[in-house]
């Protein structure tokens, strides 16, 4: 007997993905599409390797994505939103004038040297404290990396700390700053977001829903599932599954999509990040049948995030169908190839496209 929650067929407002790293020049170039094609809007993160700081950087590297999005039906209306990359030094009248003038939709907070391009990021949260009084006058989000960079704090414990010597902080200085607690990868950071104000939420990436720490080391060590925040115990990932199919208007959906080429994951020293834009929303459909709440999938991809934001949601509806999607083993880019979030695996559910 079919369930009553188990469709064939889906048809869901067009999501929106709240995190993405899409690059620059011919790595922007070949990831871009991905993106544009399953997404109505996307926030752009803005660690390059010079990070955007100024409202005339972002204008730019908007321009250079939208130069970068094939120009036919299925990507069409793609919009990515910009977001400001704090530094210790930067102005709070930069930021201002950005977000005033639509060109910054929200800033990044990377604690410095917390992950890949954060060199640049702020080093004591005081050193910010202008600009986070403005964005909460202006109603701005902060974009979280909920990371301490403590070396002596555990890796798998630098979100959990975060809360506590960070978070906490930053709310309690600032109680009605919108903030979203990017990327979240454990129990505490659910039950602190649920337990905080209605200003406070969280983005859920596809691959921390679906694969715990251990996966990282089976069978050998897999540079591909290596991102930051690093996955956490089962446990967590039981909790972040919870929370993204709870129907909760506190988790909506951000890839964190961070594309790497194949040599700089398998290395000596392999980089950080997972390349997960072109199966992403097969991806989360598949978890969320898995979790028999397909019916929470919309409010979580497609609902909770513009609300946040305070904008509207999209008019196109896109469709999902129960079929077998063949994720490939690598993907070429220019020169080299990208390993993507599922390589050589096959997904339960596929994405069929837009309705115009
Ligand atoms: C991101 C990247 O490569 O830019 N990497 C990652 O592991 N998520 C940076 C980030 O979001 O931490
Ligand atoms: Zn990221």
């Amino acid at each position: 007997m079919k369930r009553a929650n188990s469709p064939t067929r889906l048809t869901i407002t067009q999501p929106d993905d709240w995190h993405v790293h899409v690059r620059d020049g011919e790595m922007l170039e070949a990831v871009a599409g991905y993106t544009a094609r399953q997404f109505g809007r996307a926030i752009i993160m803005p660690n390059l390797a010079e990070p955007i700081t100024t409202v005339a950087a972002a204008k730019n590297y908007r321009d250079r994505i939208l130069a970068a999005v094939p120009k036919n039906s299925i990507h069409a209306d793609f919009t990515p939103l910009m977001t400001c990359y704090l530094t210790d030094t930067i102005a709070a009248g930069e930021v201002e004038r950005g977000f005033k003038s639509g060109v910054f939709t929200a800033c990044k907070l990377y604690p410095a040297n917390a992950t890949t391009n954060s060199s640049h990021g702020v080093t004591d949260i005081e050193n910010i404290s202008d600009v986070l009084e403005v964005m909460q006058g202006l109603g701005m989000p902060l974009l979280v990396h909920g990371e301490v960079t403590d070396a002596a704090i555990d890796i798998f414990d630098r979100e959990a700390v975060f809360i506590e010597r960070v978070m906490k902080k930053i709310i309690a200085d600032f109680p009605a700053l919108k903030i979203v607690f990017e990327h979240i990868t454990t129990k505490d950071a659910v039950d602190f977001v649920l337990a905080s104000s209605a200003n406070i939420a969280a983005t859920i990436t596809p691959h921390h829903l679906v694969y715990n720490r251990t996966a990282i080391f089976k069978g050998g060590i897999n540079p591909h599932l290596y991102c930051l925040p690093i996955a956490k115990r089962e446990v967590h990932r039981l909790a972040l599954r919870a929370a993204a199919t709870s129907g909760s208007p506190k988790f909506f959906l951000g890839t964190d999509s961070a594309p790497h080429a194949v040599t700089a994951k398998q290395s000596a020293c392999g980089c950080a990040g997972v390349f997960n834009a072109p199966y992403a929303i097969e991806s989360y459909a598949q978890t969320f049948a898995q979790e028999n709440a397909l019916d929470k999938l919309e409010g979580f991809a497609s609902m909770f995030g513009p609300r946040f934001y305070g904008l509207a949601k999209n008019k196109r509806k896109i469709v999902l169908e129960r079929r077998d999607v063949a994720v490939p083993k690598s993907i070429d880019i220019v020169d080299t190839h990208i390993v993507p979030f599922h390589a050589g695996e096959t997904l339960k559910w596929k994405f069929c496209g837009a309705l115009d």
